[in-house]
């Protein structure tokens, strides 16, 4: 793996240091994430590209696909790179119709966790999160049951660390009244920001916060005034909204998504983008908090 200057640096997760600024995996699987991709071999040229720019963290599930995307990971890059860590995630299953339904009974994570180790080639997992919620975002309720199953599979030496996504600020103590969580994966960019508090909050207790849609997810980010920064400082949007997130706080870590090299390159270029209090102030403006 090559030395980097990845922007950002670096983040500890629990004992494992990750460039802040990594790769999320799931546009990798065909349309809406099911099925395999159509260009097969520029996706195992995206996960290697990864690498080489020196990323180090890597975010997938093997409910993408489903199965194609670890599968994809474990061709392109294992035996896996000293220091790469891949983070994966647990809670949901696929239907045919490409739905995400809960999966979050003991039977049903068990099963999940081994078939990550499996498609990715891992005895031991790094990280798995426990995605709560439903398609709809966080829903209230207890965790406890499936988050007791997980830290149970980690005392087995099955997964080094544990987090939570899609949660809830009352989930994310519950989990960790359970076992330490080294990471909140939620929806947060540039326009939802629900999260505000949580990420200060989890900023104190030294949690990672990891934003998932970092770019808006299937539907790009788009809005005058990030427009008008960009247009400002000669970037563009995305780059506009990777360097924001970097910015907001030190313990967030990016995972944005693509599918394209080019992309990939010039995400990691442009989130080393320096904002100014003017610009941050003008970002603002887009901010909702509901
Ligand atoms: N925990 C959860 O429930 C959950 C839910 C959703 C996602 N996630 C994780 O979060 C990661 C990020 O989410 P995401 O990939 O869905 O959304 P995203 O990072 O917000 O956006 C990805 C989209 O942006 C496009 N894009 C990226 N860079 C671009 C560029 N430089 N120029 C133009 N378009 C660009 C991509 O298209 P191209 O392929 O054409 O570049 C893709 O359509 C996922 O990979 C997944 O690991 C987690």
């Amino acid at each position: 793996m090559s030395n980097t200057s990845l922007p950002g640096g670096t983040w500890t997760l629990g004992d494992l240091t990750v460039t802040r600024f990594g790769y999320g995996a799931m546009q990798l699987a065909g349309p809406w994430v099911m099925g395999p991709p159509a260009d097969r071999d520029g996706a195992l040229a995206v996960l290697r590209a990864a690498v080489e720019l020196g990323i180090t963290h890597i975010d997938t599930s093997d409910a993408y696909g489903p199965q194609v995307t670890n599968q994809l990971i474990r061709e392109a890059l294992h035996p896996y790179p000293d220091g790469l860590h891949i983070v994966t995630k647990v809670g949901a299953n696929r239907n045919e119709q490409g739905g995400w339904p809960v999966a979050r009974d003991p039977e049903s994570l068990r099963r999940q966790v081994h078939a990550n180790r499996e498609n990715l080639g891992l005895d031991t997992l790094d990280l798995v999160n426990l995605r709560l919620g439903d398609a709809e975002g966080p829903q209230p309720g207890s965790l406890a049951e499936a988050f007791e199953t997980l830290a149970e599979l980690q005392r087995q030496g099955l997964i080094r660390h544990l987090g939570v996504s899609n949660a809830t600020a009352e989930q994310v103590a519950e989990a960790q009244a359970i076992a330490p969580v080294v990471c909140v994966q939620n929806m947060y960019n540039l326009a939802h920001r629900h999260d505000d508090e949580l990420i200060d909050t989890l900023a104190a207790q030294g949690v990672a916060y990891v934003p998932f849609f970092p770019l808006g997810g299937f539907s790009p980010l788009q809005s005058d005034a990030l427009s008008a920064v960009a247009a400002r400082l000669g970037a563009t949007p995305m780059s506009v909204a990777l360097a924001w997130l970097l910015r907001r706080s030190p313990n967030i870590l990016l995972i944005p998504g693509t599918s394209s090299v080019a992309h990939l390159r010039e995400n990691a270029a442009g989130a080393a983008l320096e904002l100014s209090e003017d610009d941050a102030a003008e970002l603002e403006k887009i901010s909702s908090r509901t």
